[in-house]
């Protein structure tokens, strides 16, 4: 798919994964909507960013959480942009106490990593005749098993894969959908890690070293240009999986 002039909206995009991918995109001439949900300061950097380099971006704050959120942001798409071409669900969350025993927790996470993309992803059919869908999760979710710390974000990574598959069989071939599951990116969800406390972070990778969230961008423009690949899940792990594996 060509991306001049595309419209892409990407969830969770004041900081991170999401703003290294707003800027990406930007850059290959997108149009770009910066979903945030509570930092319109870091929204706003990053929709400076991307004025550098395409017209007509707009940054939009909206819970992924909430129905009523979503459906204002979509009107509101609808209204500067008439139709949608490319959406990457990435806003998530992680939480520390997630564990076996904590409900609340395993419901949060459930809201924030699964039932919103679910939701943004319904409403932003509304608009989308043809392009790119992008779900984001995580090699904690491609294992499906592996860290009892992180139960429900793995739990909920995982259906997030399956999800995708049997969304890309429903909607395919007007419009592809995929995932990549990244190993460990340096990102706020590491509290932004210095390069010293990155170092050993990535030490669990293959490659030593933390990924960047360039890096992933990078990996999400080549899904949406390329028309070929197809409910397919990109791991984007630095061969974490492989180094623990004895
Ligand atoms: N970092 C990693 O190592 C890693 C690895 C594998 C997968 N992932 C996944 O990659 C995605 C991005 O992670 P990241 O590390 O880039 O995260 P991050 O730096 O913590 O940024 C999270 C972004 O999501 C937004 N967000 C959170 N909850 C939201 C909600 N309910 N509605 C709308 N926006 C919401 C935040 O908005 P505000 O700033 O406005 O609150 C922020 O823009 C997540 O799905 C995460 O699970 C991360």
């Amino acid at each position: 798919m060509k991306t001049q002039n595309k419209v892409a909206l990407i969830t969770g995009a004041s900081k991170g994964m999401g703003a290294a991918t707003a800027i990406a995109l930007a850059k290959e001439g997108c149009s770009v909507i910066i979903n945030y949900k509570t930092d319109k300061k870091s929204a706003d950097k990053v929709l400076a960013k991307c004025n550098i380099y395409s017209k007509h971006n707009i940054a939009i704050k909206a819970d992924i959480t909430n129905e009523d959120d979503i459906k204002k942001m979509i009107t509101q798409i609808k209204k500067n942009f008439s139709s949608l071409h490319i959406l990457v669900n990435n806003a998530g969350i992680f939480d520390e106490n997630d564990n076996h025993t904590n409900i609340q927790v395993f419901e949060n996470i459930f809201r924030n990593n699964l039932l919103g993309a679910f939701m943004v992803t319904k409403y932003a059919l509304n608009i989308m005749r043809q392009g790119k869908i992008i779900n984001i999760s995580s090699i904690h979710g491609r294992l499906g098993y592996g860290r009892p710390t992180a139960i429900a974000y793995a739990a909920f990574k995982a259906a997030l894969e399956n999800y995708t598959k049997n969304l890309a069989k429903k909607l395919a071939p007007q419009i592809l959908v995929n995932a990549i599951a990244p190993g460990r990116v340096a990102t706020s969800m590491w509290d932004n890690p210095t390069a010293a406390e990155q170092k050993k972070l990535g030490s669990v990778h293959l490659i030593k070293r933390m990924i960047q969230p360039e890096e992933i961008a990078d990996a999400i423009v080549f899904l949406i240009k390329n028309d070929a690949v197809c409910a397919e899940v990109l791991t984007i792990d630095g061969g974490y999986r492989l180094a623990n594996l004895s």
